[in-house]
């Protein structure tokens, strides 16, 4: 039976209360390490949770039905994911990536580089173009997020896949900006998708989890090789709040989403705020191509203010919404990219990309938006 979203987000492919001890409604937590052997050479199923735990395979079944996976592994974070995807390209490989990209994952790309002679261009993969040309005879993959981190930029995954089918590359998407409940990567002809579980998914700020998924048993097979061997997997505690926060999925983003529209739209109207990134406007750049691949915007929206002091002050004086790190939660949050998440990158990079001193992230909540609003109204208003 295929389910509609919504319901996938509370009942993965099935209901499955029925197969849980006593009819547990909420998936139990099997906090154990190991697991009894009824036989010789017998198993139950499950035989070493670094591998493989009962409360973890629901919610990897879950986070497949709602990306249409054929196996998805649940990693410790975001991070550990995309070291997964790392670990099944040979040392020698080149991949082209966007070029704006999570400061995370920029920092293990130049890890890689160093230690394990990979090489990464980037490139403006709106620009499919461009992007054909940064192609060589090394290349093994295209990485990129869309929209990007914190810039919002927008890239064709259809077009990408042209050029990976083309070139015989890998294409990996991180998908955490939307979340498979307005993205499938997977249905658009990615071959991974990555996510940073800690933000949408969770939902709650209060978890680091991060997913591996693919439509590929090849590729599922290599990844869940490198995952009991290097063995960054999800706690049974975590899978448990990760697949309680999947449950309000699709509430959250849908409300997320509305206030954010709203939020954008009024920060087109404030004298002090200079340019408004959100892909659910229609003058942005991406807007079209985002609606040809997704459901929805999401809640990211990106702002340039009229000087850094502007930015520097409004990060001081806002009393409700949170100035911290993350995204994707039920608390607004704001980010000052160029000191938290982006950070590491050369400030030259940051340069190139607009991510200067006056410029900020904001994750819309699910608070009222008009709070929210009034809270950077005050906020702007005591520059
Ligand atoms: C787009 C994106 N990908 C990956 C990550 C890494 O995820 P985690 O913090 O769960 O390791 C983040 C973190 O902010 C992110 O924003």
């Amino acid at each position: 039976m295929n389910y509609q979203i919504e319901t996938q987000c509370i009942h993965g492919e099935k209901n499955t209360s029925l197969e849980h001890p006593y009819g547990a409604v909420s998936v139990p937590i099997y906090q154990t390490a190991t697991f009894a052997h009824p036989g010789i050479g017998v198993s139950t199923g499950f035989d070493y949770s670094r591998q493989s735990n009962p409360t973890r395979s629901e919610l990897e079944r879950t986070v497949s039905a709602l990306e249409g996976a054929l196996d998805t592994t649940a990693c410790a974070s975001g991070m550990a994911a995309i070291s997964l995807c790392l670990e099944i390209l040979k040392p020698g490989s080149h991949i082209v990536c966007s070029e704006d990209l999570y400061g995370g994952s920029v920092r293990i790309f130049d890890a890689a580089a160093e230690k394990r002679n990979f090489s990464f261009t980037y490139v403006d993969t709106s620009d499919i173009v461009q992007t054909e040309r940064c192609i060589t005879a090394q290349t093994k993959a295209l990485y990129i997020e869309t929209p990007s981190n914190p810039t919002m930029q927008v890239t064709d995954i259809r077009q990408m896949k042209l050029l990976a089918d083309k070139y015989r590359l890998l294409l990996i998407v991180d998908n955490t900006f939307l979340s498979p409940y307005f993205q499938n990567p997977l249905k658009l002809g990615a071959d991974l998708v990555v996510h940073s579980g800690t933000k949408f998914l969770g939902g709650h700020n209060d978890t680091l989890a991060g997913f591996v998924c693919t439509c590929r048993q090849d590729l599922a097979d290599q990844i869940r090789y490198f995952y009991k061997t290097t063995g960054g997997c999800l706690s049974p505690f975590d899978s448990f709040l990760i697949l309680r926060g999947i449950k309000t999925l699709a509430v959250r983003q849908e409300r997320q989403q509305s206030n954010a529209k709203k939020i954008a739209e009024w920060l087109k109207t404030q004298k002090k705020i200079r340019n408004v990134y959100y892909v659910g406007l229609p003058e942005h750049p991406g807007f079209e191509v985002n609606r040809s691949q997704s459901r929805g915007a999401g809640s990211m929206i990106s702002f340039r203010t009229d000087t850094e002091e502007t930015a520097r002050k409004t990060l001081e004086k806002l009393k409700l919404i949170t100035y911290a790190e993350s995204l994707g939660g039920v608390e607004t949050l704001i980010t000052y990219p160029m000191l938290q998440t982006h950070g590491d990158v050369p400030a030259e990079t940051r340069e190139k990309l607009g991510i200067t001193g006056d410029f900020l992230r904001l994750s819309v909540g699910i608070e009222a938006a008009e709070d929210l609003i009034g809270d950077l109204e005050q906020a702007l208003q005591k520059n």
